[in-house]
């Protein structure tokens, strides 16, 4: 035998090796049960000491021009080998999940479980109404604190120390001169000092308040918007145009309004404000008890003194003041007799809206 053909015979001979050490290997995977078989089979053909390794160590006896047919084989049966592990791999995980749900008696073809979509509360969803009425009016919104002191809770408001009407308003204290504030009119003072005597004032203050009741139509807590205008010539017409253009955007086109006296230490004069009722329209049922009339809120002109309490000469500015419960208002709308009913957390009521 020549050099050239023992040469070219260990060459072939290595090819056909390499083929059918690839062909073995395919046909183990196409058989192989498990994963762990898999890298049995992966170990033995591909792993440092494996089949190839072996087979590949025979190069010694192939010249230089050889190497290189013999590496681009042993390259292409690898991959040929690598491929079918790989595809074998993924059908074997595929079959045991399928397996395991089957065992654990999974049905993948049941409908989900639906995530619950939060949604606004009712209170929430009333007082964003509210809000963009008088935003729209150029009003701004002023917070002022919850736990609030005697004098901007009472005293500022011309409602000194044993003051008969302070008895409506009793509520929690904190301490001697610091109390859970009852409204919020108190925000009508601290904004007022800030700003005096800058013109014009108009701002809403939406906040909770906390009085010592308790009933259906009570609730300890509870929450207000109060209003506020100041300027030069500010009118009680000026009053009744908000509050009525305010009870028709709230309450539909067709809302009438009452402006009834009333007294409140900080207004003068004041009004209590009705609207025609929401129910009948007026004729008279049962929510109205018969009148025709739904009281929403408190209101007047500012009352000097807390003007001038406030920074502001009330020589040469006047203003209107109003006060809403919010509750009270979404109860009138959606036509809810419990106030309780708004701080039940019951999901039964809150998806209603
Ligand atoms: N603060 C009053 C209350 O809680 C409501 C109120 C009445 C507010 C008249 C006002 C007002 O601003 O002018 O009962």
């Amino acid at each position: 035998m020549t050099g050239f053909n023992r040469v070219l015979e260990t060459r072939v001979f290595m090819e056909e090796k390499l083929r059918k050490m690839g062909e073995d290997a395919c046909g183990a995977l196409a058989k192989a049960g498990s994963l762990e078989e898999l890298n049995g089979i992966r170990v033995r053909f591909l792993g440092k000491k494996g089949e190839l390794t072996q087979i590949l160590r025979g190069m010694g006896g192939l010249s230089a021009q050889e190497r290189p047919r013999i590496g681009q084989v042993a390259n292409e049966v690898r991959s040929a080998v690598e491929n079918e592990l790989e595809a074998r791999s993924a059908t074997l995980k595929r079959l045991l999940r399928e397996q395991k749900l089957r065992s654990e008696g999974i049905d993948v073809t049941l409908p989900g479980v639906p995530l619950l979509r939060g949604g606004k509360h009712p209170l929430s969803v009333v007082l964003e109404e509210i809000q963009e009425i008088f935003l729209g009016l150029g009003y701004s919104i002023a917070e002022g604190p919850e736990v609030e002191t005697d004098y901007y809770n009472f005293e500022a408001l011309n409602l000194p120390k044993e003051h008969p009407a302070r008895d409506m308003q009793d509520t929690f204290f904190v301490g001697e001169e610091i109390l859970l504030r009852t409204h919020t009119s108190p925000v009508q003072v601290r904004y007022m000092e800030r700003t005096a005597p800058e013109l014009p004032v108009k701002i809403i203050a939406p906040g909770k308040v906390y009085r010592r009741d308790d009933d259906a139509t009570h609730s300890p807590m509870f929450s207000q918007v109060e209003g506020l205008a100041v300027d030069r010539r500010i009118t009680f017409s000026d009053l009744k145009g908000t509050l009525d253009l305010f009870a028709r955007e709230m309450f539909g086109s067709k809302t009438k309004t009452r402006f009834r006296p009333s007294y409140f230490p900080f207004t003068e004069p004041s009004a209590e404000v009705d609207i025609s009722c929401v129910m009948c329209g007026g004729n008279g049922c049962r929510v109205c008890s018969h009148t025709g009339w739904l009281e929403i809120l408190g209101s007047g002109m500012v009352h000097p003194r807390v003007l001038e309490v406030s920074g502001y000469n009330s020589e040469e500015v006047t203003g209107f003041a109003f006060g809403m419960g919010v509750e009270r208002v979404a109860m009138l709308k959606y036509g809810i007799d419990d106030m309780r009913l708004l701080f039940d957390n019951d999901l039964r009521f809150l998806r209603q809206f």
